[in-house]
Parts: C-alpha cells; structure tokens; sequence
C-alpha cells in the first residue's frame, strides 16, 4: 500500500492498487448517487478526486462532516480518472474525518481572499493553493541551494545569531538584553551594559559576513544560511526585519570570480525550481505574475548585464525619466533606479559594480582611483537589489584606516583586523537575500508572502 503523499500515488500508482490517502478536504460536489471530495495534502499542488458512492457502508455517519476543510483519511483504491485533469481517482472503502470543520466559521471560504487578509490568518493561509505552492517552491529553492554549495566543495558554517558587531555598520540592529527595562542600572547618566547577560552590548546579527570570513580565511570556500534581523524602519514590500540570507565567503578569490559564482548560482537556483516544481511554477505563472516562470527560463540561457556604478548613474541621467530621487553621482541607487536599469533599459538582471565608498559598507576593498570600492550588487527587473556583495579589503593597514575614517571602534573589530595580519588572502563574498529571490520566482509582490510568518515595523501577529 501507497501511504500518505498524493503526489507519490500520482507518480507511481496503478489502477486497482490499494491506497490510503491523508489530507484536507478542498472541494464538494454531489450528485445524485455519488459525492465527489478533493483532497489535498500539501505533497503537490493537485488534488486527487475521491468518488463516494453513497451506498458506501457508514456514508450516512460521514456525510454532514465532509466539508471544506475537514480533515480525511480515506482507505480505497486507485481508479482511472475519468476527469481530465488527473490520473487517478480513489474509490473509498472506508472515510473517516478525524477532524471536521464548523462550516459557517471557517475563515478560508471557497471565494478568492485577498493577500492582506491571509496575512491575518498566517495559522490556515497554507492550505490555499498560492500559500502551498510558495511553501514547496521556498522548499525546493532552499535544498538547491545546499546542493550547489556541497556539489563545488563549499562548507556550510553556523554564524552566531547574537553578535557584538555591527556588521554594516548601519546601528539597524535590535538589542538582545536581559535588563529590567523599568530600572536599567545606570553608570555616568547611562545604561550600564556591564551589568547585561554579556557583560557587554549585544544584538541579533544583520550579517553572517564576519564570521564567515573567519572560517573562509581557513576552510577557502563556506557559505552561510541563516536568519538575519534588520531594524530598518522600512515598511516596503521588500523588506523584512528577520529574514534569511545565503552568503557565501570565498578566500583567493576576487571580484570578478566572485560575480561569476553568483550569476552561476542564480541561474543554477532558478533552473531547479523550475525543474522541479513544474506544477507550482505553472500556478504562478498563470495566477500570479503573467509569464514569471518564461522569463525565469530566458534568464537561466542569457549573460547577466555588468556595468559599473559610473555607468548606471550616467545611463540614469540620459534616460530622461523624472526619478522621485534625483540622479547624481554619489547617491544610493534606489529600487526606481534599480527598476528602470533592470527592466527597462537592459531587460535582465544587471550587475553593478564599483560603487562609491561613502555608500558602502567599511570592509570592501578600495580601488585604485580613491573615491569606489569593490562592491558588486546584483539587480533584477521588478524588485531590485537582490544580491549585495563586494571583494574585502585585505590589507591591514588600509581596513584599518578605513574603520578609524569612519569612526567605528576599532577595539570592537580586533580579530577582524587580526584575519589581515596572519596569513591574510584576496577573498570575497556576497549576500543573497533569500525571500527576494523567492519573490522573484514566484512573482510575488509582497515580500511577507514568501516567509510564512513575516516581521516587518509594527507587524508581529504569530
Ligand atoms: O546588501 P546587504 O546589506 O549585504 C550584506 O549584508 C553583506 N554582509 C553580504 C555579504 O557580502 N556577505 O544585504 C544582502 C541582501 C540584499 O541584497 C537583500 O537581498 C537582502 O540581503 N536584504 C533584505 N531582505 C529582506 N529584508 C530586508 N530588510 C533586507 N535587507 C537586506
Ligand atoms: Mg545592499
């Protein structure tokens, strides 16, 4: 007997075999001497039919608990569907509902509910199709992404989730305390840290970078996948304040390999959630955002775009598009600008590098020309940044130049400026947000539809 996964039982099933399928129930539809139930159980996006006769012994027990959301373990056998859409049917020997549903109270009904109003049911929204289809597809990408870092010998390292760094640099970080808030002890007017759990100011990381840098100046090649936590106050359909980041680190490595290894791992990504969700990228692809999976598939086969910063300013300016941020050099690429290089002007993700380094983070590595920095953002049309990354200052001397320019305290980046003093190497890496990148599969708009249970400013409901 086949159990449990209606996505195996399609695959593999044959006509007359037993099987026992567990699940929810989608759909109703009766006649006049048969029932007909769709179940799903999250395996695939498909339903399989269960056709009940309503001479079934014990139909009369079931019938009024058959409904839209019940819970189903239906004992029978597989049928030829006569249906067009599936393979099999299941004729039932047996049904029972271990969990039935009070119709008029259950909150998913069979009409279309909009995104926000999902949002406010994050405990049922994955039994809709679209929430189920982006559950597998968040699935699939994240075992891709493993698999493309094991396959080329990369080490998957754990980076701690409370820091004593700013790795950014940018103060977005929230506070990790265990202080009475009401009565802080005080030292000289302010907060005394030296009485906290640490001993010491402490945060949840916004960056794995650091440490990663740690273990790629030993192992080479490692990457990271974690949660990160940013207390931007941006309340934008792409940002989120705990989301998750892929950043791999790589020693001997520069810049130009270093966009070599992300275009590769893009398209490598994108080319198995095709490949292997085909039936939820169809979903998407119709329901959601109109040819998203099509242009997945031209993008895998075509070169990403490479400019520099230079370039992007001045292409911004000639474009003659009355931007809300004015363009000039030394300004930070907003997503409209982001928007119009990716898909208007090029029409594919594009590749920005050398941007200014008052605008970037205080560990890229300078260029020669005093005023850029080795950085290297990776941009797609509809969404932007989705990939910020940069080849690392190397040089002692210099990154610490750097860090004291900008003010930053240098006792707190010791061991980082150590990394430079014993056996330092050209390395560098990258950031890959991950639920941007899931939005720009499945065509998403709203970023706290990718995640199942989002946290953005003012958001925290699950
Ligand atoms: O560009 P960012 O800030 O780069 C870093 O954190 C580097 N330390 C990465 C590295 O070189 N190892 O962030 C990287 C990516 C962005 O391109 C974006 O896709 C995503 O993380 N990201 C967010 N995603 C959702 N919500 C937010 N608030 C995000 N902030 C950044
Ligand atoms: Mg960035």
């Amino acid at each position: 007997m086949i159990q449990n996964n209606i996505r195996t039982v399609m695959e593999k099933g044959s006509v007359g075999e037993p099987v026992k399928i567990e699940g929810w129930v989608r759909t109703r539809r009766d006649f006049k001497a048969l029932t007909f139930i769709a179940v799903n159980d999250g395996s695939t996006m498909k339903n399989i039919q269960v056709v009940i006769e309503h001479s079934m012994p014990g139909f009369e027990k079931i019938e009024s608990l058959l409904q839209n959301g019940a819970s189903v373990v239906v004992i029978g056998k597989l049928a030829q569907s006569q249906g067009s859409e599936q393979k099999f049917d299941v004729i039932p020997d047996s049904i029972t509902v271990p969990g039935p549903v009070p119709v008029e109270d259950y909150p998913l009904q069979k009409k279309r509910h909009s995104f926000e109003y999902l949002r406010e049911i994050a405990h049922l929204r994955p039994r809709t199709n679209t929430f189920g289809s982006v559950a597998r597809v968040r699935n699939a990408m994240s075992f891709a992404i493993h698999r493309f870092f094991q396959e080329r010998g990369f080490l998957y390292v754990h980076t701690p989730i409370i820091t004593g760094s700013d790795c950014e640099g940018a103060g977005e970080m929230f506070r990790v305390t265990t202080l009475d808030l009401k009565n802080p002890p005080l030292k000289d007017g302010a907060v005394d840290f030296s009485q906290d759990f640490f001993g010491r100011e402490a945060s949840l990381t916004v960056s794995g970078q650091l440490e990663g840098e740690i273990y790629a100046t030993a192992l080479k090649n490692i990457y990271t996948f974690g949660p990160t936590f940013r207390a931007e106050n941006s309340n934008t359909s792409r940002h989120l304040a705990e989301f998750w980041m892929i950043e791999p680190e790589m020693a001997f490595c520069d810049i130009n390999l270093n966009m070599d290894v992300a275009e590769e791992f893009i398209k490598y990504i994108l080319k198995s959630v095709l490949e292997e969700c085909p039936d939820d990228m169809d979903f998407f692809n119709e329901r959601i955002e109109n040819g998203v999976a099509d242009n997945l598939r031209s993008i895998v086969t075509s070169d990403f775009e490479r400019i520099t910063y230079d370039t992007a300013v001045e292409q911004l300016l000639k474009s003659g598009k009355e931007f809300q941020y004015p363009v000039k050099w030394g300004i930070d690429l907003q997503s409209e600008h982001e928007k119009f290089l990716t898909g208007e002007l090029y029409r594919r993700p594009v590749i920005v590098t050398d941007y200014p380094k008052e605008i970037k983070a205080f560990y890229m590595k300078a260029n020669e020309d005093g005023r850029t920095v080795r950085a290297m953002d990776i941009l797609v049309p509809r969404l932007g940044e989705i990939i910020g990354g940069s080849e690392r200052e190397s040089d002692f001397d210099k990154l610490r130049s750097r860090i004291l320019e900008l003010g930053l305290d240098e006792k707190s980046y010791w061991w980082y400026l150590e990394l430079r003093r014993f056996g330092t190497v050209p390395h560098s890496g990258f950031g890959l947000g991950f639920e941007r990148l899931i939005q720009f599969v499945t065509g998403m708009q709203n970023i706290r539809d990718v995640i199942p249970f989002p946290r953005c400013v003012n958001t925290l409901d699950f």
